[in-house]
């Protein structure tokens, strides 16, 4: 704690071999005790604490007199209140605390975490607090079934020793193993520096100066080191100052001043200044003159500005008498002025700790220099350790406490007896203050019991619960625009594309709507574009639209819903939206969740996309395609009206109906597929594989259109919830790189990625909910459900692969890029761009097999050779 070091060359008669011997028994009898110590339960730790408190405090003055002795500083009755602090404080802490097995639980994250004691604990404790720390740290390692190795200050062996000689007897007593605590008496560094790389020393515990900590943190094995401290006070003007100055008094006065957090330089705001150094003196204070303070500081500190051991704890009249000067026996506290020059205030020899009764003084003339010279202060090796401020002014604590660099900062409270805790806060108490990095410690705590444990997390499974929603009201069937009616909106607009609009749709819509001002916005092309969509929501704004009716296909709805999303808010921007992401739940972007000032009704044109029901808008940008997911672009109302689509041709018919296969295709075995979406994928699929040949074939089979169209709402509402895959993926990269309608690009990949995922993975992709690889149980099963034949679970798979593939040769689609016209050399140029685009297209975060960029780049061959 102080930088007061006392380390010596051994002095004995004894050999460095049989020195070592003698060594290696206490780290042997320790290491014994450590094993009896990790078989003893709570009950039986608790027990033996109790014991050692209660001998610590019964000694608590015998103690405190032993260390008055042997050290020949500090005081007293201030020696005692720390043995207390140590035992009566610690215990009151520690009583109700786990230390063994499993000492939290978090329930909701299925978390236990259960204690293991480090073994064989090493100690080094301080000149200044050799009783206190000895009974602290003893406490301590008790309660977390540490055996604990003690190597105490030259000048302070003995009571160090006495102390853990009580606690032995008294915890063995109630149980404690043999040799838990042993007390090594030879001050010398090469004792030290034996044991901190001894093998079996598991953990180093320094509580030291400079020199302590920086040994200890270079012995190479796991410390905590707590170093010296210097800590700065600031009194604002805001401070109660009869209060302030009382505290100071308390606290710098406290055993002399030898406990490393005590007030070391105390600045003052002009305005109170006078004020403040009136109430000092009125209270017992000395306020020292320039050369008085000159004399005193010449005397403190040795060429090599350590503090000089006759100077260590001792009393204002001792101090002056050495500095060749007087003061009434009665003086508490010597004030020394310093500069209020920050250079002078840097170069002077007592903005040092200085641990005696002696506080360095700074007229301040503003805030920013009160906080500057504090910084100061910290910065001669206070940093990380302990600071004060005395405010009422919140505004004032807060700029102090951003600045100032210490581990602990007290408000309004003494540091010396503030900062070891239980008195004028609830901090733990301790006399191992972690100073952080700064200061060369791991920690800024109150080191504590927390500190002395390896805590094991036992981490149970957790699957995140799934969901099934379907968030939109669906009208259906032929007839289902009269639903429109119904919709009531006084600035209705209708979202379409140019084709729609020319085919008299938009006019149709009209017709069912009551407002007489209704506004078309028909300006969205196939994969529509940011700047279309930008375009789309000026003119929401211009008409102030209170309803969108999305008529069209795909690209029309997500182009609606898009607009929806920037008009409600403007600052969102479709980059960090299209983010790549891991986890939905955890993605980066985030899409308001507010309440919608527009409706959106959707009403597809197309039986593929299910955009009518889905959390997803597809937008082109650049030669990408991005997909926006989130519930809140679900459309409020879908109108599935079957005759809309009758004017499908039939190339659209086709590339729009194996969109919908393929939805449902991927849901079905999707990482977040459930029975709820499994039932809707089987419909889907069962209703395709009969439907859309007919569709095909006959564009105006009005039952075949019907069940197409109800079969994509369907697959929509599976894929809201399971979500797509790998087919996807790749036909995103592929459709938007070469500009391939979005069903016909899952055409051409859709063989492939059945087969390449009912195959054994590479990879798992790393899914809690998805624990057994059920993919080609998933295919085989669809078939079996759907009578697709087959007489075992493979046969079964491959009939209903077969099935697909019949089905895309019966709706004239492409079985590759190369027959799409699409050259091998751009092909191949693009290659590797589109497996890293396809990797991680937001699609690939549900397919069940997590593919390797070569496999991907596999499929993207497979696909354009065919
Ligand atoms: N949001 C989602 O959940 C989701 C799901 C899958 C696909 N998509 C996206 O949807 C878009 C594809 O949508 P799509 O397949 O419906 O095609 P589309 O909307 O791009 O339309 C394709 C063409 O068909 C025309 N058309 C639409 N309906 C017609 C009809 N009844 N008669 C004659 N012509 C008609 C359109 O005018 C257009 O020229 C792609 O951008 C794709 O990525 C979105
Ligand atoms: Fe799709």
């Amino acid at each position: 704690m102080a930088i007061v070091t006392d380390d010596r060359t051994a002095e004995t008669t004894e050999t460095g071999g049989e020195l070592d011997t003698r060594l290696d028994g206490y780290v042997q009898r320790a290491g014994d005790a450590a094993v009896a110590l990790r078989a003893l339960d709570q009950e039986a730790v608790d027990r033996i604490v109790k014991a050692m408190t209660i001998a610590g405090l019964e000694n608590a003055i015998d103690l405190a007199e032993l260390a008055m002795e042997e050290t020949q500083f500090g005081v007293l009755e201030d020696k005692v209140i720390k043995n207390y602090i140590a035992t009566e404080f610690l215990y009151d802490y520690l009583k109700d605390k786990k230390s063994v097995g499993i000492i939290d639980e978090d329930r909701e994250r299925a978390i236990q975490y259960v204690a293991e004691p480090i073994g064989v604990v090493l100690a080094l404790l301080p000149i200044t607090n050799p009783t206190s720390t000895a009974l602290f740290k003893s406490i301590v390692a008790a309660k977390t079934r540490n055996a604990l190795i003690m190597r105490p200050s030259a000048r302070a062996a003995r009571c160090a020793g006495r102390a853990a000689e009580l606690l032995q007897e008294a915890g063995e007593a109630a149980g404690l193993p043999p040799n838990a605590l042993q007390v090594i008496p030879d001050p010398s560094l090469e004792v030290s520096q034996y044991l901190f790389h001894h093998p079996g020393v598991d953990f180093i515990w320094t509580t030291g100066g400079p020199k302590a900590v920086a040994a200890a943190n270079a012995a190479g094995k796991p410390c905590l080191s707590v170093g010296s401290g210097n800590a700065p006070v600031y009194l604002h003007r805001s401070a109660d100052v009869s209060m302030a100055v009382v505290d100071i008094l308390v606290s710098k006065t406290f055993d002399s001043s030898v406990i490393c957090p005590a007030e070391q330089t105390c600045v003052i705001d002009e305005p109170i200044y006078d004020a403040v150094i009136d109430e000092f003196q009125r209270m017992g204070a000395r306020l020292l003159n320039d050369d008085e303070t000159r004399a005193l500081a010449r005397k403190s500190f040795g060429d090599d500005g350590r503090i000089e051991f006759s100077v260590l704890g001792q009393s204002c009249s001792t101090l002056a008498a050495l500095a060749g000067f007087e003061v009434d026996d009665a003086d508490k506290v010597l004030l020394a002025p310093l500069p209020t020059d920050l250079d002078e205030l840097a170069a002077h020899p007592f903005i040092a700790e200085k641990l005696m009764p002696v506080l360095g003084i700074v007229r301040s003339p503003s805030v920013e220099h009160a906080i500057a010279a504090c910084e100061l202060v910290t910065e001669h090796d206070g940093l990380g350790h302990t600071s004060a401020v005395y405010a009422t002014d919140d505004s004032v604590i807060d700029r102090f406490a951003l600045a100032i660099r210490t581990g602990r900062i007290l408000v309004n409270a003494p540091t010396a007896v503030g900062a070891l805790g239980g008195i004028y806060n609830a901090m733990p108490p301790t006399f191992s203050l972690g100073c952080g990095t700064w200061g060369g410690s791991t920690t800024t705590d109150n080191v504590n019991y927390r500190n002395l444990l390896n805590i094991k997390a036992v981490s149970r499974r957790q699957a995140p619960s799934q969901w099934f929603r379907v968030p939109s009201d669906t009208y259906f069937n032929p007839g289902a625009l009269e639903n429109l009616r119904l919709l009531g909106g006084r600035r209705p607009m209708i979202v379409t594309d140019g084709p729609t609009e020319a085919r008299g749709v938009a006019d149709q819509v009209r017709g069912y709507l009551l407002s007489d001002s209704v506004h078309v916005f028909s300006a969205v092309e196939p994969e529509p574009t940011e700047s279309q969509i930008r375009a789309g929501v000026q003119e929401l704004g211009r008409v102030d639209a209170d309803v969108i009716i999305a008529v069209g296909g795909g690209s029309v709805m997500d182009a609606a819903k898009a607009m929806r999303l920037f008009h409600e808010s403007p600052e969102l921007n479709l980059h960090e939206l299209s983010l790549p992401f891991l986890d939905a739940r955890k993605r980066i972007a985030s899409f308001p969740q507010i309440e919608h000032s527009i409706r959106l009704v959707a009403v597809p044109t197309t039986a593929g996309t299910g955009s009518e029901v889905s959390p997803a808008a597809v937008v082109s940008a650049g030669n990408r395609k991005v997909t926006l997911v989130d519930y809140s672009l679900v459309p409020d109302i879908a109108v599935v009206d079957p005759t809309l689509t009758l004017s499908m041709p039939q190339e659209i018919t086709a590339d729009t109906g194996i969109d919908a296969l393929t939805h449902a295709l991927e849901a079905a075995v999707s990482i977040f597929a459930s029975p709820y979406t499994d039932a809707f994928c089987m419909q889907a699929v069962n209703l395709i594989l009969d439907a859309l040949p007919r569709a095909y074939h006959d564009g105006s089979d009005l039952k075949a259109r019907s069940a197409m169209a109800n079969a994509a709402t369907i697959a929509g509402l599976a894929f809201s919830n399971a979500f797509v895959g790998l087919n996807h993926a790749l036909a995103h990269a592929v459709g938007a790189r070469f500009g391939i309608a979005h069903g016909r690009a899952n055409a051409i990949f859709l063989p492939h990625v059945l087969r390449y995922n009912a195959s054994l993975p590479t990879k798992f992709m790393p899914a809690p909910g998805y624990s057994a690889y059920v993919a080609p149980q998933k295919y085989a099963q669809i078939a079996w459900i759907l009578g697709i034949g087959g007489s075992s679970e493979s046969d079964r798979r491959e009939q209903l692969f077969d099935r697909v593939q019949q089905l895309l040769a019966e709706v004239g689609e492409p079985t590759s890029l190369a027959q799409l016209g699409i050259a091998r050399p751009e092909f191949e140029d693009s290659l590797h761009a589109l497996a890293k685009t396809a990797f991680t297209d937001p699609s690939m975060r549900t397919n069940p097999r997590i593919p390797l960029i070569s496999e991907i780049i596999e499929l993207l061959r497979v696909g354009f050779a065919g």
